[in-house]
């Protein structure tokens, strides 16, 4: 026991004069990757997650190798549905920043970059969900991991190693007395605060708990039994969100304070968030135009289409109807109301009390229903519905009673005639589960079926 701790004062020692010494703090904190374009820049910008929260990347790198059974291992990290760019260490969304080691943080990328499979291969569509993230799965994995027998120093250092790593002994050092014992039992602390996922349906790919994991990690309140498990909605053209509500129930009206509070929630703290990265991606996505529908449209259909959406859906989905932006009361719309319930005036009163930050939130709201927003690029937010319980526009368009009753999602194969990614294969997504029914909405579905057929259409083109 004493020989332990002694040497684990003399690793801090030794890792001291390594990094303090001749290099001082910028060489620990070096300033974070410039990237000239915006779209590098969103893709891979730091928004300050990785010193606050980010996982050592010597060490990430090796559990897929560690952890995972043979038969997943060779599509390590890509079975959980992360967008990879060809030649990059670390998928879209994932900055990897040096704050002492290197650490792999997140950025808003990991979640609101998509792809669709076409004819002529793969189209990354930047700002559209990502429909395939399993980030639940991933989370799992890291949880399991960092709890396991295989989770120890000599085995990752050796997997470190077989991957060509370069970490010297005096580096080794460090990461066998400082750093895997620290990754260890950050994990286990958050395995902790997200222990109430295990009580709650899955996430599946594409969807993510709302605000739960804020409350416990951020606003530090305890498990309220809640369950906000929605789609990961799209991050484009927000000019078009001005003035309306932001989230899917409205609980805040100001992007600013969004994109504030996406930062703190993806993992940053009051002091490292990265306020000008934040801003620029800010500033960017407000004219980032969506994903044009990579497949061929019928123009005429498509026109006969919009006729039927101004009768039907403009109020509510187009630039300049008059219930655009607003909140949608739920007794009259009858989607599912775990969401909505979940955002708790208490929920409400914590986020608007919070000190400690450079800014204070005063958006933040308790809404009765779900926003009505616009239907920019709506062809790549399949399954619909803020709990993602349709398949597709089609089945969005069916009475509520006539829409599947489980489905499967996840796969980027598109459906041109349902109009949403192919549903016959993928995760089983069951809409018996608490928070996943696909009540509601019931606009559109007594159109006649040449109607119906035309406005779809017409959504092609949004
Ligand atoms: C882990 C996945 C994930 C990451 C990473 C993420 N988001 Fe999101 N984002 C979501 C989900 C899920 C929602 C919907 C939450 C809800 O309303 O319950 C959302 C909602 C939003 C909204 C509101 C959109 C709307 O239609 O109302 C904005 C704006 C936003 N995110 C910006 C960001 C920014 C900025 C970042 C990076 C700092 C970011 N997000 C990172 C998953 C993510
Ligand atoms: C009274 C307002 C209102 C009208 C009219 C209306 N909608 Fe909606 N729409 C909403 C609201 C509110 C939501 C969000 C519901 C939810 O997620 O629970 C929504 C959601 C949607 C979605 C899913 C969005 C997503 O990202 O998953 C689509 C697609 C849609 N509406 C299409 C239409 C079409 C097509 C029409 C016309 C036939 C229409 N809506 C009429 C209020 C309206």
């Amino acid at each position: 026991m004493k020989g332990h701790r002694l040497f684990y004062v003399l690793a801090w020692i030794v890792a001291g004069l390594i990094f303090l010494g001749p290099f001082g703090y910028s060489k620990l904190f070096p300033k974070p990757t410039h990237y000239a374009s915006e779209v590098d820049h969103f893709k891979y910008g730091s928004v300050g997650v990785e010193a606050a929260s980010g996982v050592p990347y010597e060490v990430w790198r090796t559990l897929p190798g560690i952890c995972m059974p043979t038969a997943q291992r060779a599509a390590g990290y890509h079975a959980f549905g992360f967008q990879w760019d060809p030649g990059k260490a670390t998928p879209i969304g994932m900055p990897l920043e040096t704050a002492v080691v290197p650490r792999v943080g997140v950025n808003c990328a990991l979640c609101h970059v998509g792809r669709v499979e076409t004819a002529a291969g793969p189209r990354q569509l930047v700002g559209a969900p990502n429909t395939s993230l399993d980030l639940q799965s991933y989370l799992r994995f890291l949880f399991r991991c960092a709890s396991s027998p295989a989770f120890n120093a000599d085995t990752i250092l050796a997997e470190n190693d077989r991957l060509g790593g370069h970490l010297n002994p005096v580096q080794k050092l460090f990461y066998r007395a400082v750093i895997i014992p620290q990754v260890k039992s950050v994990l286990a602390l958050q395995q902790r605060q997200l222990s109430f996922m295990d009580g709650q349906p899955d996430w599946g790919p594409g969807r993510a708990s709302g605000f739960q994991p804020a409350k416990v990690q951020v606003l530090g309140r305890p498990y309220d039994g809640t369950l906000d498990i929605v789609d990961i909605p799209p991050l484009w053209d927000t000019r078009l969100r001005e003035g309306g509500g932001l989230h899917w129930d409205g609980a805040n009206t100001s992007i600013h304070e969004v994109f504030l509070n996406s930062g703190i929630g993806n993992g940053a703290s009051a002091g490292s968030i990265n306020r000008p990265n934040l801003q620029r991606m800010e500033t960017w996505v407000r004219d980032l135009p969506s994903a044009p529908y990579p497949f061929p449209v019928d123009s005429g259909l498509a026109q006969a289409g919009h006729a039927v959406f101004a009768d039907n859906c403009a109020m509510c989905h187009a630039p300049g109807g008059a219930k655009l932006g607003q909140v949608t009361p739920i007794a009259w719309l009858g989607t599912d109301r775990n969401r909505l319930d979940a955002f708790t005036v208490e929920t409400r009163d914590a986020f608007l009390g919070t000190r400690g930050y450079a800014w204070r939130y005063t958006h933040f709201r308790k809404t009765g229903g779900y926003v009505a927003a616009p239907l920019d690029g709506i062809w790549a937010r399949a399954p619909y519905l803020h709990n993602g319980s349709v398949p597709n526009l089609a089945a969005l368009l069916s009475a509520p009673d006539q829409r599947p009753l489980t489905f499967h999602r996840g796969v980027q194969a598109y459906d041109p005639d349902a109009v949403g990614f192919v549903s016959d294969r993928g995760y089983l997504y069951d809409t018996r589960l608490p928070g996943n029914a696909a009540t509601g909405h019931a606009w559109g579905t007594d159109l006649s079926a040449a109607d119906k057929r035309a406005l779809l259409e017409y959504l092609k083109t949004l």
